[in-house]
């Protein structure tokens, strides 16, 4: 049985990555080298634009942090560039599908590892559930625009969560279709080839993009200071008084920064497509910082324009940003929105679900996961099977499963990727100083402790019961872990041979 904390060797993972081949067996396929540097960007693109920018802004707006939520995506962006610089270092040294995973397998050992990968499924499986219910409610108000009406036994989860109450009520409905509808149509695309889920990614990403660009164009004309007015902020400071904790002023800011953190969640998911990478070395690095990069400006251009034109009390709306394209006369513009919003979250799904399969299947080529999940489609070149797997689930939590109880969890699972990722940098400098690292965290004695401190202090400000949910969870994967992983790991196996390298 393999020591909880044996840690795989770098010289074994960068050999993996070289060859893009490991523990291979008869008719086992590799994934395919196929993604350019644009791909890589428009893959974290993809991930990050989605529900954060375009639902979230106005609640954050409205309940936290008023105009001054553009500080809100600052800090939040802040947080997210601590870790990306840190998750850039890691995968350009070790250009392997895992992800943070991976990384924690190569610093911190096998248990740390295992964690962080069981934590990882909260952040794809679990966010890629909660954008899918997010892009139903879109779908169904958009065809209601336009007459078709989707029955309401099939346009909602049989139980409402509400996480400001923290009750739960029935809605009358039996299951959420057009998410699950989402799920399957995404999953299919993914299983037949990474160039092609790659390609309908990059047209998804240049018209959300687009769509993006045209609101700030279009709004920052009518931008006016007086629209900071309301009744809770009667001067119209930029800064409204702060009226209780995590009610406007810096706590407010603060808070609504965690909230609007759901936003950046994806830049890491580029990580995830590291074996499929033409040029990983260097591409990693500028994938993973350049769409954090874009998408963090983006968000503050909209955060101003979007409070600049519409009082911010109003905008607890599910589509603030349409709502602000109305608020300016441009009607036409809040359809092309809402349009972009749909296209936007799919790209979502599309992403976290390519990189939840991608994960589970470096866990079971480390045997902490059963061999079949590690099982690469001979001629797609995908890793098909845990591609359906992880469909069929998010299609089953996405047509049940109220949105408000799985958001907070996405947040809490990333946010402790983000931890271990940025503490795995600074271990890896010490133990192995000399390894080639194509990236380097600049600063790193500042930056991965300031990434890890800011990613704790967010979780921290999460909802007790979302702690309590992450505990359940960590529960189960311990069991998961004693009772099947920790007897399979082939660095057990290894270590029992004599071999483990420390
Ligand atoms: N960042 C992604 C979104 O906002 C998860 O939808």
């Amino acid at each position: 049985m393999a020591n909880l904390w044996v840690r795989k060797p770098i010289a074994t993972l960068q050999a993996e990555a070289k060859e893009g081949e490991f523990g291979s067996g008869p008719g086992e396929t590799q994934l395919r080298r196929t993604l350019s540097l644009w791909s890589l960007v428009a893959l974290g693109i993809g991930c990050i634009i989605g529900a954060g920018i375009f639902v979230l802004t106005g609640h954050a707006a409205a309940a936290h942090a008023g105009p001054a939520v553009c500080l809100s995506f600052v800090l939040a962006g802040l947080v997210c560039v601590f870790a990306g610089l840190c998750y850039a270092e890691m995968a350009s040294t070790v250009p392997i599908a895992g992800s943070a995973y991976t990384y924690a397998y190569a610093t911190m050992g096998e248990f740390i590892a295992w964690v962080t990968g069981w934590n990882l499924i909260l952040e794809y499986a679990f966010g890629a559930t909660t954008v899918a219910i997010g892009w139903s409610g879109y779908v169904v108000s958009f065809l209601r625009d336009l007459g078709v009406v989707i029955p309401a036994e099939f346009a909602l989860g049989p139980l409402a969560y509400d996480p400001a109450s923290r009750s739960w009520s029935p809605t009358g409905a039996l299951v959420n279709l057009p998410a699950v509808f989402i799920v399957v149509a995404v999953t299919i695309l993914l299983v037949t080839g990474i160039k092609e889920s790659a390609k309908v990614n990059n047209i998804i990403v240049v018209i959300k993009l687009a769509i993006v660009v045209l609101f700030i164009l279009a709004g920052v004309w009518f931008v006016k200071t007086s629209n900071w007015v309301t009744a809770s902020n009667p001067t119209g400071t930029f800064i409204p008084p702060n009226i209780g904790p995590g009610q406007y002023g810096w706590s407010g800011i603060i808070r609504g920064a965690g909230v609007v953190f759901f936003a950046y969640i994806g830049f890491d998911a580029v990580s995830t497509a590291a074996q499929e990478a033409r040029n990983p070395q260097r591409d990693m690095p500028l994938g993973i910082l350049g769409s954090l990069a874009i998408c963090t400006l983006l968000y503050v251009l909209v955060s101003l324009v979007i409070t600049g034109i519409v009082p911010f009390d109003r905008l607890n709306v599910p589509d603030p940003i349409a709502l602000g394209a109305d608020a300016i006369g441009f009607g036409w513009l809040a359809s092309i929105i809402k349009l972009g919003a749909i296209l936007g979250l799919s790209s979502v799904v599309l992403v976290l679900l390519l990189g939840q399969p991608r994960i589970l299947y470096s866990m079971a080529r480390d045997g902490l996961l059963p061999p079949f999940a590690a099982i690469v489609h001979p001629r797609f070149r995908t890793p098909y099977v845990t591609t359906l797997i992880t469909g069929a689930i998010v299609a089953v939590l996405a047509g049940l499963l109220p949105i408000g109880l799985v958001g907070e969890l996405v947040s809490i699972g990333t946010l402790f990727a983000f931890a271990v990722v940025c503490l795995g940098v600074l271990v890896l400098r010490i133990t192995d100083p000399e390894i080639h690292r194509p990236f380097k965290t600049p600063a790193v004695f500042a930056v991965a402790p300031l990434g890890a401190a800011s990613a704790v202090f967010l979780m921290l400000g999460l909802p007790g019961d979302t702690w309590l949910r992450l505990v359940v969870w960590l529960a189960i994967g311990l069991a998961i872990y004693f009772l099947y992983g920790r007897n399979h790991s082939h660095m057990a196996r290894r270590q029992d041979g004599g071999e483990a390298g420390h």
